[in-house]
């Protein structure tokens, strides 16, 4: 029994949903976790978190398949990139198959709110961890809280499939040997002003550049860049403080596997943009959002793929990776969690 919500024009907002996962550390020691209805933290005014934004978080979602299943896509990457990104911020890792079993166990809890199949919408899963408690000097806190809520979403970018129109940033998101490989809350706070200043602008996303030199393609403030060249090629981005996204990652397989396209990842030059047929940005929440105009200081960098619709290369990514995200298509091995 589906929740009574519209699911058809939902946008990528948080509704609070049944039940969500907690577990603490205290003392050394993960505790066992548990489910909970209550939505709400408590901590200390001095808390690591408040006052060093010792936090990071993760994003993943689950689908109802065209036979009625409920799955999640590849929890076990977002558990591991979890674990890198603790480990850079001085966090327990909260071990990965924990992670993953309280992954299944919220979607688990929480059935009734994922969105019926072909609606559009899908379930978001929010796992994050954060420093719970008082430090003034700065250091590490000694206790942390994991937790795992959902909430049912809609596309990210409204008029979802629709080309967008970017900028090139003039702030960066991320440090040369900082942080920007990681899920680290303080990176997104980064991009805080950015993003209001290019919507301000009339820019739907921030392209960063590389923060040292400031002539290669980075990423937006959540999403990964994907290129096709005019022959079909596959190109993304390839930098050390870039957030190793999964979705990308994946369609670097599917592109191969399942289309038969070259893949390249390597650096990309923002002098060559030029030359791409084709532009989307691509994350869990994005899924494939197609970019139809950059922006770099007046100059306009238009693709031939338009303004209207999603280029044709990228259209047969978006439709191979939604098909075996809910079922359609017969996904890689360990790729989907069956859950219910
Ligand atoms: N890059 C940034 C900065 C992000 O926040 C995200 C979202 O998670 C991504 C890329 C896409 O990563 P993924 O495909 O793992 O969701
Ligand atoms: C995601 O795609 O999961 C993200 O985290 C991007 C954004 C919502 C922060």
């Amino acid at each position: 029994m589906s929740k009574d919500i519209d699911w058809g024009s939902l946008g990528f907002g948080y509704i609070q949903t049944d039940k969500r996962f907690v577990a603490n550390y205290k003392d050394g020691a993960w505790d066992a976790g548990t489910l909970t209805g209550d939505a709400t933290v408590t901590m200390s005014e001095c808390a690591c978190v408040l006052q060093y934004a010792q936090t990071c978080f993760e994003g993943l979602k689950a689908y109802r398949t065209e036979d009625g299943r409920v799955v999640c896509f590849r929890p076990d990457l977002n558990a591991a990139r979890m674990a890198d990104s603790c480990r850079r911020l001085e966090m327990p890792v909260f071990p990965e198959e924990r992670f993953v079993q309280a992954v299944h166990e919220v979607v688990a809890a929480n059935l009734d709110f994922v969105p019926p199949y072909g609606s559009g919408a899908t379930l978001y899963l929010r796992p994050f961890m954060f420093g719970s408690n008082a430090v003034i000097g700065v250091k590490p806190a000694t206790e942390f809280q994991f937790r795992i809520f959902c909430t049912p979403v809609g596309p990210y970018f409204k008029g979802g499939a629709k080309p967008i129109t970017i900028r090139v940033s003039d702030f960066d998101r991320a440090a040369p040997h900082g942080t920007g490989h990681i899920k680290a809350g303080l990176n997104y706070a980064m991009s805080l002003h950015a993003i209001m200043d290019a919507h301000r602008q009339g820019f739907a996303e921030n392209m960063y550049l590389d923060p040292a030199t400031r002539s290669k393609v980075e990423e937006t403030g959540g999403a990964n860049f994907i290129f096709i060249t005019k022959d079909g090629k596959l190109v993304t981005p390839k930098s050390n403080s870039i957030l190793p996204s999964i979705t990308r990652r994946s369609l670097m397989v599917v592109a191969e596997r399942y289309l038969g396209m070259p893949v390249e990842h390597r650096e990309v030059l923002l002098s060559e943009l030029g030359d791409f047929a084709e532009c989307g940005l691509c994350g869990t929440a994005a899924v494939i959002s197609p970019v139809g105009k950059v922006v770099d200081h007046g100059r306009e960098i238009c693709f031939p793929s338009g303004m209207e619709q999603m280029g044709s290369y990228t259209q047969k990514l978006y439709d191979t990776l939604t098909g075996i995200q809910m079922g359609r298509i017969p996904a890689p091995e360990g790729w989907l969690h069956t859950i219910a």
